[in-house]
């Protein structure tokens, strides 16, 4: 049987922490899919759906078994219907984990045919989060340690005040 997980985020946009994990998942499972979804308690996105979608298509064109796709409802309805064995998530810190227990609990409860398994990040990424990417290329700083090189300028033109 072949196993697939889906790696579901914002991912808004993917840093180098969200692509570790992700090359790390395509390792473990058959097949990884990862959703772009919507948080529904984060403010207003700075890519659409699909500008994050050619990002994450951009940086993980060299991993064969990772497919992209975009999340319109429940994360469980889509697990269910892929049949995915796996919700694989990163864990940054202790600050992450009440969110993502909650989170694992409820979809378990909503769904019960799949296992969210938590992949800790390596230290390399521990501070990294896309708010901070933001905030640094919002200012004119280098994002390049945080991003993957092939869609730095994407996001850097996307994200830099009107007057840096
Ligand atoms: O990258 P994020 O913002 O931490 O990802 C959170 C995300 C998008 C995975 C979560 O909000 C989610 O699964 N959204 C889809 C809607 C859903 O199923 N919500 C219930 C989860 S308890």
């Amino acid at each position: 049987m072949r196993r697939v997980a889906v790696c579901p985020g914002s991912f808004d946009p993917v840093t180098l922490g969200h692509l570790d994990i992700i090359t790390r998942a395509s390792t473990l499972f058959d097949k990884v899919i990862v959703l772009i979804s919507t948080n529904a308690t984060k403010n207003k996105a700075s890519f659409t759906a699909t500008e994050r979608m050619m990002m994450i298509a951009d940086a993980t064109a060299h991993l064969d078994n990772v497919v992209i796709d975009i999340l319109d409802g429940l994360l469980v309805d889509y697990v269910r219907r892929v049949q995915a064995v796996a919700i694989v998530k990163g864990l940054r810190a202790v600050s992450d984990f009440e969110y993502e227990f909650q989170m694992a609990l409820t979809n378990k409860v909503l769904y019960e045919g799949a296992e969210t398994v938590f992949l800790t990040t390596s230290k390399e990424n521990m501070y990294l989060s896309s708010s901070v990417v933001k905030q640094v290329a919002y200012f004119g700083g280098d994002i390049s340690p945080f991003v993957p090189e092939c869609i730095l300028d994407t996001i850097q033109k996307r994200l830099m005040k009107e007057d840096s």
